[in-house]
């Protein structure tokens, strides 16, 4: 037992000393969410930060495994080490940054109102917002919001899954949902029938990487990454992909 105690002891104080190669990253998504992540009709997964990843990737000489994680046990399951980086849209907030170290931003997501045709509500007169139901992504910065700002005036419904609430917005359950901008545009928008209700709301200081605070090591080799592919076009020549704005 004392021998194994001690050995023990000795390999945790090799990790600690010796910097981790990371010649192997997994990296986690939350599918779907298009235009970041998602999977084509061939099952294939692909989007903008699933591209991105594959450049970070490329760049660190890294093999990189991609992991599909639910998006409320994204930061658990970091934690618990079944991925090593979140690349899921996650928006910079303060109360994250005390559980995970974020890269520098490499995108920037206001939250967007989406609703159907008819729809004509302010959606920042509370007056006229009474008793409505609104959709948003449990766990996400649009929920907080709506938590914090609208939880004495409008009924909220939390999904697991951005896919499922915007299913019941077609199926008009929602009379609204709150979800980042570009998902709304490229799943809400693209169906009959629906438009913007309301002003795009800035949350979040942009979307980053998250990684454990003990891994310093694998954030500055990403920061690295991703300014090498923002000097070089790979990274407009991603984003110009997937978003056309
Ligand atoms: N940007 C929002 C947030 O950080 C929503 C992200 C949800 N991402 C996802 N892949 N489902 O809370």
């Amino acid at each position: 037992k004392l021998i194994v105690a001690a050995s023990c002891a000795i390999a945790m104080m090799a990790g600690n000393v010796q910097a981790r190669e990371w010649n192997e990253i997994r990296i986690a998504f939350d599918v779907p969410y298009e235009p970041f992540e998602y999977k084509t009709p061939e099952g294939e997964l692909t989007g903008f930060e699933v591209e991105l990843a594959e450049a970070v990737c490329a760049e660190l000489r890294a093999d990189c495994e991609f992991v599909i994680q639910a998006w409320d046990g994204m930061i658990p399951g970091l934690l618990a080490r079944k991925f090593d980086a979140i690349m899921s849209s996650m928006s910079i907030t303060p109360e994250r940054a005390e559980h995970v170290l974020f890269s520098e931003p490499y995108y920037n997501t206001p939250g967007g109102w989406f609703g159907r045709e008819d729809f004509n509500v302010d959606v920042t007169d509370m007056d006229a917002m009474q008793g409505k139901i609104v959709g948003v992504q449990r766990g996400t910065t649009m929920d907080t919001f709506v938590t914090n700002e609208m939880s004495d005036v409008v009924t909220i419904k939390r999904y697991t899954t951005a896919e499922d609430m915007v299913l019941d917005l077609e199926g008009q359950r929602l009379d609204v949902v709150f979800v980042d901008y570009p998902v709304g545009e490229q799943t809400v928008l693209s169906r009959e029938g629906f438009k913007e209700v309301g002003e795009p709301v800035k949350l979040g200081e942009g979307v980053g990487v998250a990684m454990r605070p003990r891994d310093r090591d694998l954030a500055g080799k990403i920061n690295a990454a991703l300014n090498k592919l923002k000097n070089d076009g790979t990274y407009d020549a991603i984003m110009n992909k997937y978003f056309s704005y």
